[in-house]
């Protein structure tokens, strides 16, 4: 007979502001030992607030949290995981110069110091096959996928003893077999009687793996339900209201007009380049983009993208091959020069690469040209010309922040990705690289950034645009080229092959390029 479980943690009348920000107002939640249970909501929405509440890194204005049946109040993440509550962050916090097992050691409260290497990669393993978390204890972090990462962080918790697992949007920054990989942790961890709270934004992927599912929408709980009860109207209708969707028809129709677009400015003819291990990421790439075309790149990630992206921006060597920008040789250049050529990148981790979190919403604005004139003047700092033009970014872009000079880490995703972009158009480009601009992005933003790319096409810029969606691909893009283990598979203009074709060419069939 089905025993009716108690929750064992209840957030009952949940406030708290910032400034004249509302992040969550009266909400309360329910979660039950065994259950995976979704927080869905747009970008904004109010979910990491929510759950940075629970682990103590912020104090509500209002309200309660129950624990196994005890008011608790919850000081610091430390009391948080004492009490058996921890949270895998959407931007990880590991060591980059340290081993898996000394980072999952770091924090656990027991004597590093006492335990062999050998005993604390044991423990490591014995967790990780419990859970069918695959980690090698004796690797060093900086040589982790994102994926591999987010495993780290998950056994870190489960070595912590947590018994409520919290992740923050965790499938953003996967591909779709990761992720898939990821929820199957998950289930275990649910079916050993964890309690698993997971932030998503992405509907399909609640409703196929979470059992409950509550719904925040500026700041307020709007629905709540079985995962059972949940479909795909009644999600949408509680994350968006009744806002629509933007048509985008008429500009889908504009594409692969070729007469639209200007000379081949951006050449690769046969690059190679290796991987942070060392090994071949791409062999012998060949391809060319013309002035105001969008050139996508599908494929799963993990097959050259981010070589790809970081070889174009000069970030990463060229082991052989051609790299030419309006007839000038990069290959051998360095990153400044790519700069200077007009070579922007929006990078896949935007938060590593792109934007310093700790750094201010203005100081990430001038980041890349603190020299310049307008914002240096014999060395004393423009503080007016640097707040005005961050001001003017905001307002231009609709970037939302509650203040210019607090840490862009405390913005939304969707917020921090239009100042990435804000900033790298600033500079006029002739060369956008986009790699996943609206991973772990809302649709809202989603579009927004999408629509910034469209507006720089039109403006003659050329575009790499680097995806997993294929939807988006075929409705961005002028031509598509198909990565598969380092190699183009080929290249088809959008309105001459299908879905089927490019999947093929994904899964590594070669088709002749037209
Ligand atoms: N530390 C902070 N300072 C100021 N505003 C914040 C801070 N953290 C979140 N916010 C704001 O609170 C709202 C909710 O944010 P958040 O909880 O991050 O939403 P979600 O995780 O659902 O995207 C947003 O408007 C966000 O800009
Ligand atoms: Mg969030």
């Amino acid at each position: 007979m089905e025993v009716k479980k108690s929750p064992v943690l209840e957030m009952k009348h949940i406030t708290k502001t910032f400034g004249s920000v509302t992040a969550n107002r009266d909400v309360s939640l329910s979660v039950y030992p065994g259950e995976i249970h979704a927080l869905l909501g747009e970008n904004g929405a109010g979910k990491s607030t929510l759950m940075n509440i629970l682990t103590g890194i912020y104090a509500p204005d209002g309200g309660e949290i129950i624990y196994k049946g005890k008011h608790r109040d919850i000081h610091s993440p430390k009391d948080a995981v004492a009490l058996g509550i921890g949270m895998v962050h959407q931007h990880f916090r590991l060591i980059p110069t340290l081993t898996v097992a000394e980072n999952v050691f770091l924090y656990s409260g027991k004597k590093t110091f006492f335990l062999h290497r050998d005993e604390m990669e044991k423990e490591i393993r014995e967790c990780s096959s419990q859970y069918n978390l695959q980690v090698s204890p004796e690797a060093y972090v900086w040589q982790l996928s994102v994926g591999e990462q987010q495993r780290v962080e998950i056994v870190k918790l489960l070595h912590q003893g947590a018994e409520v697992l919290i992740l923050d949007e965790p499938s953003a920054v996967l591909t779709p077999q990761e992720a898939q990989s990821m929820f199957d942790t998950l289930r275990r961890m649910a079916d050993s009687g964890k309690a698993v709270i997971v932030i998503s934004h992405k509907m399909n992927e609640v409703m196929t793996n979470a059992d409950r599912i509550t719904v925040l929408k500026n700041g307020m709980v709007e629905d709540t339900m079985p995962a059972s009860e949940a479909t795909v109207a009644r999600l949408t209708s509680a994350v968006v209201g009744e806002r629509t969707l933007p048509q985008q028809t008429t500009e889908d129709a504009e594409r692969g007009d070729q007469g639209r677009l200007g000379e081949e400015i951006f050449v690769m003819e046969n690059v190679s380049a290796l991987n942070d291990r060392g090994l071949p990421a791409l062999k012998g790439v060949s391809l060319s983009v013309r002035a105001g075309e969008i050139f996508g790149i599908a494929g799963v990630a993990g097959n050259g993208q981010r070589e790809l992206s970081e070889v174009i921006a000069g970030l990463r060597p060229v082991t052989e091959g051609s790299l030419t920008l309006s007839g000038k040789e990069l290959s051998k250049a360095s990153v400044k020069e790519h700069i200077r050529e007009g070579i922007a990148l929006i990078p896949e981790d935007r938060l590593q690469t792109g934007l310093v979190p700790e750094l201010s919403f203005v100081q990430n604005v001038i980041l890349k040209k603190s020299d310049s004139e307008r914002y240096s003047r014999n060395g004393i700092l423009q503080e007016k010309a640097m707040h005005a033009d961050a001001a003017e970014y905001a307002a231009r872009y609709d970037i939302r922040h509650g203040g210019l000079d607090l840490p862009v880490g405390l913005m939304s995703g969707g917020n921090q990705q239009k100042l990435l972009f804000a900033r790298e158009v600033s500079g006029k480009p002739r060369l956008i690289v986009a790699a996943y601009p609206v991973r772990g992005l809302d649709i809202g933003a989603a579009e927004s950034i999408r629509g910034i790319l469209r507006e720089q096409s039109r403006q003659g810029t050329a575009i790499v645009f680097i995806s997993e969606e294929l939807e988006e691909i075929f409705s961005m893009c002028d031509r598509i080229g198909v990565l598969c283990d380092g190699e183009l598979m080929g290249i088809r203009a959008a309105g001459e092959t299908d879905l089927k074709e490019i999947g093929r060419m994904m899964s590594g069939e070669r088709e002749e390029t037209v």
